[in-house]
């Protein structure tokens, strides 16, 4: 895992392998000049103030991302100075804004991927700054290469090491509030990064047992209370739901609460996850085509699990509890059939019209057991629906809530840290197309709408006058394109940051 570090070095001094300056577009100009960004101001003096000519000589336009290389001026202790693309300048040199700085901090990381130590010299005038260039190193930092290697040695890998530190230059490094920045930065992308490695890692190495025994090892590395429950303690306390999704699998499903509790809580929030750590979609199977990236389905679940962790390591003063719904949704002559109807852990009936709309039946358990303890709210992540995809494309979770104004301050989080959300309705009208003739509902209903439809089902199983929200996160939970900003393929760690947000606003007792 990569370090970050505060340092009051001057860019020249740092013994490192790079420095990084950011170059902006001066949208004031017609000709579209460049502008290097304020932090980098003693490199900009040691190319006698020509840098951002020299940039665009070697065709540097200040995009989003752009990475330009160059060799550092003589007197360096670095010989390489890298410029990344901040897009448009801001009006005020105070104002490029904590997105921007993450996302170029993230491909700066990247393009440095097999040197050991970097010199940040960006814009952080303030420790809200600084955290978004720390967080989006270490987040843009990130590879997973835990299959790719062949031998020890690291020239054997397919890959380039992550870069092994990332140093802030030009922050105050005695001042307060930049130590706590770089506290929180580096243990939110840490967790983040672990949930990475769980949504990457294959589904033949991570079943729900392997994801349990993860949970218990972090349980007792951070001190928190965890409980799992296996197939035989779900099967006496009436788990029909997680147990009919992965009655077809040779692994055994499992429940896991995960409870991070503070002496001086107010507030109690419970988070729910879809951990599903291979959708094959059971009997009503999955064509070739749709089933080659499902070991993303367990990302909810890995979201929930690393934000419980990062809330517990940043000693925040609120009790979080997170539930793991863990199955493996697999056809087979245990396997649920269509036309099944289970006896949910709430005590509901659901037939089962489609056994690929499984993510909906396991967190109807973990929902209602969530609502047993009465928390002042719950939220559930989960890479839900096809629908939600098709409606808001792949970067955008989709956020579905009994709450309109806890809908808006999910929306308002998310959007605080980066994550691009949007709020979605649970139209009454839909309902009733998961009637069904045999049991209390179906788990399908109508065709259109599918997204919502998911959420009206599982607001079935949410405890009467609990605040509830749910987040579809199936688009942006998996990065099948290229990398971009401080997002890898593969695994992106969606909603990790939106949830660990509002866990620090409910202690303010601003949530539910
Ligand atoms: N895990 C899938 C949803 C999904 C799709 C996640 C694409 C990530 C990317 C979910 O279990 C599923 O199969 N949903 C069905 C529901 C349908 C059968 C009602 C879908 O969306 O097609
Ligand atoms: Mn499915
Ligand atoms: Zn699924």
């Amino acid at each position: 895992m990569t370090a970050l570090t505060l340092s009051t070095t001057a860019a020249p001094g740092l013994e490192a392998d790079a420095i990084v300056v950011g170059v902006a577009k001066d949208s004031g100009s017609q000709s579209g000049d460049l502008v290097v960004a304020p932090g980098a101001e003693a490199v900009v003096e040691a190319y006698d103030g020509k840098l951002a000519d020299v940039l665009g000589t070697l065709g540097a336009s200040g995009a989003e991302g752009e990475v330009t290389k160059l060799p550092a001026p003589s007197g360096f202790k670095a010989p390489l100075v890298l410029a990344v693309g901040l897009g448009p300048r801001p009006e005020k040199d105070s104002g490029y804004d904590a997105e921007a700085l993450r996302r170029a901090a993230g491909a700066a990381a990247r393009a440095l991927a097999g040197t050991e130590k970097a010199g940040f010299a960006l814009p952080v005038a303030d420790a809200a700054a600084a955290a978004a260039v720390g967080e989006g190193a270490l987040l843009g930092a990130y590879s997973f290469d835990a299959y790719k290697e062949n031998g020890k040695d690291a020239g054997a890998r397919n890959g380039k090491a992550p870069l092994g530190e990332a140093v802030l230059l030009g922050g105050a490094s005695d001042d307060k509030a930049f130590k706590a920045a770089v506290e929180r930065a580096t243990a939110l992308s840490e967790e983040l990064n672990r949930a990475r490695d769980l949504i990457n890692i294959p589904p033949n190495d991570l079943n729900p047992a392997a994801f349990a025994a993860v949970a218990e090892e972090a349980a007792k590395e951070h001190g928190l209370k965890v409980q799992v429950l296996d197939e035989k303690a779900l099967a006496e306390g009436g788990y029909g739901g997680i147990l009919g999704v992965g009655s077809g699998s040779a692994s055994a499903p499992r429940l896991v609460k995960l409870s991070y509790t503070s002496p001086k809580a107010k507030k109690h929030l419970a988070l729910v996850g879809k951990g599903i750590t291979y959708d094959s979609g059971g009997i009503s199977l999955k064509p070739a085509g749709h089933n080659e990236t499902m070991k993303c389905d367990m990302s909810g679940a890995a979201a929930v699990f690393a934000a419980v962790v990062a809330a517990a390591r940043l000693g925040l003063e609120i009790n979080v509890t997170g539930w793991l719904a863990l199955a493996e949704n697999m056809p087979s002559g245990s396997a649920t059939r269509p036309g099944d109807v289970l006896r949910m852990y709430s005590g509901k009936t659901v037939e089962v019209l489609n056994t690929d709309a499984e993510g909906r039946l396991v967190l109807a358990d973990a929902l209602w057991a969530a609502s047993q303890e009465n928390p002042d709210a719950i939220i559930d992540v989960a890479t839900l629906t096809g629908a939600m995809v098709l409606a808001l494309g792949s970067r955008t979770f989709g956020i579905m809530a009994n709450d309109d104004a806890f809908r808006s301050a999910i929306h308002e989080a998310a959007e605080e840290v980066g994550e691009e959300a949007w709020p979605m309705p649970l139209p009454e009208h839909l309902r009733k197309g998961m009637d069904s003739p045999t049991a209390d509902l179906a788990n399908m209903g109508e065709r259109m709408g599918g997204g919502l439809v998911a959420g009206l089902f599982l607001r079935e199983f949410v405890g009467e006058g609990i605040t509830w929200a749910h987040l579809d996160i199936a688009g942006p939970a998996f990065n099948e394109g290229a990398p971009f900003g401080y997002t890898p393929k593969g695994g992106t760690g969606s909603a990790v940051r939106t949830l660990v947000r509002l866990a620090e606003l409910a202690t303010a007792g601003d949530l539910a």
